[in-house]
């Protein structure tokens, strides 16, 4: 396995629509994947897109841990660490949920993001296998992160309101204007 060359904002493949891989089970696609996830675990991040590592195909890796969530969230607030080839999602319901993320091509910059608080989402495993999975909360928004990324959008792209955006040097005394206009949020790492 190798370690990958994270894309920071501003590379054009960060903007551009990944195309659709073909054949989810090669042997280039499993190998892509390995670097990946390397890749994301060195960074501490919990997710990560094959565009973020120059690479513009339709591939994510994602993970929502349980002892990041509290232990009283639903079963489907959780993923295990998750790759998915050629990956969507639709909203179950209208509703959105502003939350924090970063991006391991922005760093060192956290911002308070509308998503879908609840969503269906599909794609193939590396195996070849389909899988359809309902996703609440932080999965929801991690899910989200990642495959905008697949169609060239960053989180700062999705904001209402740029107020809500801090270095993570000043998140201390940002918290208290932010906590304000972000419900019950604690700030998380993110792809
Ligand atoms: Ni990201």
């Amino acid at each position: 396995m190798t370690l990958l060359k994270i894309a920071r904002m501003g590379q054009p493949v960060l903007l551009k629509s990944a195309a659709v891989i073909a054949d989810p089970t090669s042997k280039q696609v499993e190998e892509l994947l390995d670097d990946m996830v390397e890749t994301m675990e060195d960074a501490v991040g919990v997710g990560l897109a094959a565009p973020q590592v120059y690479e513009g195909k339709r591939a994510i890796i994602f993970k929502s841990p349980r002892e990041r969530g509290g232990e009283d969230g639903a079963d489907t607030d959780f993923s295990p660490l998750t790759a998915l080839i050629n990956p969507e999602f639709e909203p179950v319901t209208d509703e959105l949920t502003l939350g924090w993320e970063g991006c391991l091509s922005i760093p060192g910059i956290t911002g308070a993001v509308p998503r879908y608080s609840h969503i269906v989402y599909r794609g193939y495993l590396p195996n070849g296998q389909a899988v359809e999975r309902e996703a609440t909360n932080f999965h929801a928004r991690v899910v989200q992160h990642e495959i905008d990324h697949l169609d060239g959008v960053l989180f700062p792209m999705r904001m209402t309101d740029l107020s809500l955006l801090s270095f993570n040097e000043e998140l201390k005394a940002f918290m208290d204007y932010a906590t304000v206009h972000v419900a019950g949020s604690s700030v998380d790492k993110e792809g």
